[in-house]
């Protein structure tokens, strides 16, 4: 990889080495893997099921750490980086779209969508107002003072997206956006979530298994047994274009 291409590139890894447990129930995940992002693009991660998709978007959020390898995200050695300085990059730079939708129970779905900004300083006030609206344009109107108890899956996973949108991150990550979303839905969200990519300096990754929405991947990387197996570059360019 030279230079130049390695300036437009929103994450680079290297050899990423990442095991889970000791002795003999030791498991290695990612055994030397490489994978970038292009800022601008929606790069997807897709592989069968248990082959280590969620395991290295969580070394690249900087949620997991790794036993080797390089991790470079947004022009940081992530792996250099202090405690604190990661989980300050961390709030200020990425947004997360867990497989889980990881909800807080005891807040309303405008509270629990507008926590990055109130993190970063905002007054709860003028966070929940910029939260009420994001989740307007994803559908819940009338849904944002209810508790996540009262909403249905998919509405959910539209609160959990709004609260990764809410801030602008530069890099968003997505584990399976639209797994419990019906077909309009999805294409709504994966919408939104192209508008994040295309806006300067930007980059989502997204993983999953949906069909319905590979219309949207710029790349594909398919990962099998922990590595990057194939990259498709142009997806959904003609083909005699
Ligand atoms: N915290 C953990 N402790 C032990 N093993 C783990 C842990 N997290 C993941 N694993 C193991 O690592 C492997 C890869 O898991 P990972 O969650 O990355 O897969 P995945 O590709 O995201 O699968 P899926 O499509 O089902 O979500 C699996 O064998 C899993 O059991
Ligand atoms: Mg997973």
């Amino acid at each position: 990889m030279n230079t130049d291409t390695a300036t437009e590139l929103a994450v680079d890894c290297r050899g990423i080495e990442k095991s889970f447990g000791e002795g003999e129930t030791r498991v290695q995940v990612l055994r030397g893997t490489d994978f970038d992002a292009r800022l601008g693009q929606m790069t997807f991660l897709v592989g069968p099921s248990g082959c280590g998709k969620t395991t290295l978007i969580s070394v690249i959020g900087a949620i997991l750490s790794c036993e080797a390898g390089e991790v470079h995200v947004l022009g940081s050695d992530l792996r250099r980086m202090k405690k604190g300085a990661l989980a300050d990059f961390r709030l200020a730079n990425f947004g997360f779209i867990f497989q889980e939708y990881n909800l807080l129970p005891a807040l309303t779905a405008a509270e629990n969508a507008s926590i990055p900004l109130v993190a970063r300083g905002e007054s709860n006030r003028d966070a929940e107002r910029s939260a009420e609206e994001l989740l307007g344009k994803l559908g819940l109107e009338g849904h944002t003072a209810k508790m996540p108890a009262q909403l249905s899956g998919g509405q959910q996973q539209r609160v959990a997206i709004a609260r990764a949108l809410i801030h602008e991150p530069r890099l968003l990550i997505c584990d399976e956006p639209t797994a419990s979303l019906d077909a309009a839905s999805g294409h709504n969200v994966m919408e939104l979530l192209r508008d994040v990519a295309l806006a300067a300096e930007r980059a989502v990754l997204v993983v999953t298994h949906d069909h319905r929405i590979f219309e949207f991947a710029d790349r594909i990387h398919h990962m099998s047994d922990g590595v990057i197996e194939s990259t498709d570059e142009h997806p959904n360019e003609e083909q005699d274009g």
